[in-house]
């Protein structure tokens, strides 16, 4: 088997596991709603890469070793995937990116209406924490489990996250400046994917050195996965992408392309995923190389 081949079975492998985990996710003796289960099980069980969730997997086993899957970071990893996948309902409104496509099929809100969309949102990111709280019984320790909690509050949440969504949304074509976009794909992009490297160093009690190590990766794939998504908004193909193209165009974003051009960012995209590397390359981690060989895989990516 070639490295290219090995990393794309466990690429494959370990998103199985994750949509096994993410299929029982919502008990199923839990009353709730036909139309709101369904509504949030139509997006969360759409596909997608997975890519954050696997982070979550990847990070455990580079601070372990070995290949045995660390099935006891999967609540983490449904958590930041629900968080993940609620973010893309409502970045889809109308109110926010206004697109008719994710994930190869309609957005939520064209299948089940707005109210429905930004419910079944609501529903996702409550039952993330729900979700993670579980890993307190699946192995990990509680005060590892706790810390994971606060720190998703914190990357997904006001400082995180939401508040790059709510930056993205204030950029202005011709006022935004590149510092201040650097800020905003941080914080809506880089702060989801540096917690899930920190979640699953937490799950296989990683100290302090590595821990630090995997969240500075985690920024810098992070930024280089966001500059690609802008590329990708220009240059991509829609079939592959599952999500229109030129929707950032059409909606007067502010992108990498935008301000530096498509040859700039590209130079970009290369230079953080060097500098990802780099960070891991001596933290004290068993095994690095896998988490490498991703970063390395999302700088050529096309979908
Ligand atoms: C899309 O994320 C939103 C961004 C932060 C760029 P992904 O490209 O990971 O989307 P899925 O999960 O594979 O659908
Ligand atoms: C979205 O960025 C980041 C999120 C937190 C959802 P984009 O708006 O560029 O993501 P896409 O291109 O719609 O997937
Ligand atoms: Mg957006
Ligand atoms: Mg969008
Ligand atoms: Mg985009």
């Amino acid at each position: 088997m070639t490295n290219s081949e090995q990393l794309e079975n466990y690429l494959e492998e370990r998103k199985k596991l994750v949509e096994q985990t993410l299929r029982e996710a919502i008990p199923a003796e839990w009353a709730v709603p036909s139309k709101l289960r369904e509504a949030a099980e139509y997006s969360l069980l759409a596909g997608g890469k997975r890519l954050r969730p696997i982070f979550v997997l990847a990070a455990a086993e580079s601070v372990t070793g070995g290949e045995k899957p660390a099935a006891y970071a999967l609540p983490f990893a449904a958590a930041v995937e629900m968080i993940h996948t609620y973010s893309l309902i409502h970045d889809d409104l109308p109110a926010m990116d206004n697109d008719d496509f994710r994930r190869g099929r309609p957005t939520n809100h064209k299948v089940y209406g707005e109210a429905m969309a930004l419910l079944a949102g609501d529903g996702l990111l409550t039952h993330a924490f729900y979700t993670a709280a579980q890993a307190a019984s699946r192995g990990v320790p509680a005060d590892r489990t706790l810390a994971v909690i606060s720190e998703l509050a914190r990357y997904a949440g006001f400082p995180g996250m939401v508040g790059g969504q709510a930056e993205d949304m204030m950029g202005e074509q011709g006022r935004t400046s590149l510092a201040q976009l650097e800020s905003i794909h941080l914080h809506k992009t880089s702060d989801l994917i540096a917690f899930s490297l920190r979640a699953g160093g937490h799950a296989a009690g990683a100290d302090e050195r590595q821990l630090q190590a995997l969240g500075l990766f985690g920024r810098n794939v992070g930024l280089a996965f966001q500059i690609q998504d802008d590329i990708l908004d220009v240059t991509g193909d829609e079939a592959k992408l599952g999500k229109p193209v030129n929707s950032d165009q059409k909606q007067a974003k502010v992108t990498y392309p935008y301000l530096i051009g498509l040859s700039e960012s590209r130079k970009r995209v290369a230079l953080l995923t060097e500098e990802a590397k780099n960070a891991i390359a001596d933290a004290g981690l068993a095994d690095p190389m896998r988490l490498a060989a991703i970063a390395d895989m999302i700088m050529s990516r096309d979908h």
